[in-house]
């Protein structure tokens, strides 16, 4: 298993397509959130130091998850004109860390050893909050300068604060910029987001090395109404459930069979009740583990879990393989938002290198050759026949109809571009767009905006 001393010395293919992908996600739910008059909250529960290797990379998605946030968080002041300044890595590149350094040596006198305290990162009152926890005091520091070094390569002024157990706050003096950082030396599990109140939307990422600190007891605070989680899930580990009884403790917590908090307080009482669905989902887990597809059914194990702990069907799952094409792990995103579904979608779209499905395998790219593109791969004509499949000799449905059937029943995202295949071929598959006066579009082959089309397709063989 990597550890936080090796991994972040050289980066991989299937992290960068990981956090690009994120990072995409992240550009959609920042503006959006903003504009519709949201806070904004952002969690990085397994933050890493923020780089890999010792350089500043230009491009975003090179950057590791958390500086990839606090770097959009800033680019949509920029695109909303609130600042001028732009990211320059050589303004005041060695200023002096050891000042800052000191700021995190007097934080660190502040933690108690007392074990399992919870940390709840504050309120910092601002428009934008992004929270990060990382336990690993190395990287933690790394974290606590990489932060410090963007505020000062974009020039934002900020001051710093510790006033929570465990916390340090980088946030912006600019009027204009409403946002900070609250940077925790902290367990996941042992950390809770501030509480911000009901026009709050957050989104929260977690991204461990293995499955054993990701209890669905801690998991389940981040999920529900305008939460939303993106969880890398290390499904290529399930071999190690052969060992049921060594991981009994972890695969209970990883898949949310009893309650940790309402174990304590009732702990004999607890492990009774328990005890069948525990050894139910260790039955099914220890099969799945000699499966030859064993890794597909954890997967569908664990997304069930997840599902109906967060009370929502709205669950994308993206494949990572290795270079031997063997499956590494899955990145899971559950929300309970369509626009939150939709644009992860999006962001999921274009890391995958299959048009079947969201999946990326190094072997492709390392072994066969195939060029890692980053851009939409999507046939807009399979997604044509896909639209015609289902609604041939239908009258009068309108595009949010179809959207919602791309979005929910089907691999692909919606364009309009599938529409127009239907509409412009020799035989038409779509028959008729008119709006609701029976008036069709001004210029061929377009859907504009502003009025809701009613669409008609022909029967299959017409
Ligand atoms: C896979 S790395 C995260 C990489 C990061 N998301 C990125 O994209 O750059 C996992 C990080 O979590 C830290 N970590 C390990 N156990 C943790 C825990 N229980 N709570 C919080 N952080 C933890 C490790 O020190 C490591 O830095």
């Amino acid at each position: 298993m990597a550890t936080s001393s090796t991994f972040f010395n050289e980066d991989t293919i299937h992290g960068k397509v990981k956090r690009f992908m994120y990072m995409r996600h992240l550009q959609a739910f920042v503006p959006s959130t903003q504009y519709s008059g949201y806070r904004t909250i952002i969690y990085d529960a397994f933050a890493g130091p923020g780089r890999y290797g010792e350089d500043w990379p230009d491009a975003i998605e090179d950057l590791g998850s958390p500086l990839i946030a606090l770097r959009v968080v800033i680019e949509d002041f920029i695109r909303r004109k609130k600042l001028e300044l732009s990211f320059d890595k050589v303004r005041k590149v060695n200023y002096d860390k050891g000042k800052y350094m000191r700021y995190v040596q007097k934080m660190k006198k502040t933690i108690t050893t007392r074990r399992r305290k919870t940390i709840t990162l504050p309120d910092i009152h601002t428009d934008v909050i992004l929270n990060f926890s990382e336990a690993d005091e190395g990287s933690y520091d790394k974290l606590f300068l990489n932060v410090v070094s963007v505020f000062k390569f974009y020039g934002i002024i900020f001051k710093i604060y510790n006033e929570s157990c465990g916390v340090i706050t980088v946030k912006s003096r600019n009027r204009k910029l409403l946002f900070g950082c609250n940077i925790a030396l902290s367990k996941f599990k042992n950390t809770l987001l501030p509480e911000c109140g009901y026009n709050s939307r957050y989104m929260t990422f977690i991204d461990p090395f293995g499955f054993n600190s990701i209890p669905m007891w801690h998991i389940g605070k981040f999920v529900g109404q305008n939460k939303e989680v993106l969880i890398t899930f290390m499904s290529g580990f399930v071999n190690r459930f052969k060992n049921i009884n060594k991981n009994r403790k972890v695969i209970m917590e990883l898949f949310g069979i009893g309650n940790e908090e309402e174990e304590e307080e009732e702990e004999e009482e607890e492990e009774e009740e328990n005890m069948v669905t525990v050894d139910d989902i260790c039955d099914e887990l220890l099969t799945v583990s000699k499966d030859k597809d064993g890794v597909t059914r954890c997967i569908q194990l664990y997304e069930n879990q997840l599902k109906k702990l967060a009370e929502s069907d709205m669950v994308l799952t993206f494949e990572f393989r290795n270079i031997r094409n063997i499956r590494i792990y899955h990145l899971i995103f559950i929300t309970k938002h369509p626009t939150g579904l939709k644009k992860m979608k999006e962001a999921m779209n274009r890391g995958t290198q299959s048009p079947e499905g969201f999946i990326l395998s190094e072997y492709m790219i390392l072994t066969k050759g195939i060029e890692l593109s980053l851009g939409n791969i999507q046939s807009n004509e399979q997604a044509a026949h896909t639209i015609f499949e289902k609604f041939q000799g239908k009258e009068n449905i309108t595009i949010k109809v179809i959207e919602h059937f791309i979005l929910f029943d089907t691999p692909f995202v919606f364009r309009k571009e599938a529409l127009k295949i239907l509409q412009k071929e020799d035989n038409p598959r779509l028959i008729q767009v008119v709006d609701r006066y029976n008036n069709p579009p001004r210029k061929r082959w377009t859907f504009p905006d502003h009025t809701v089309w009613f669409l008609t397709f022909r029967m299959r063989d017409a």
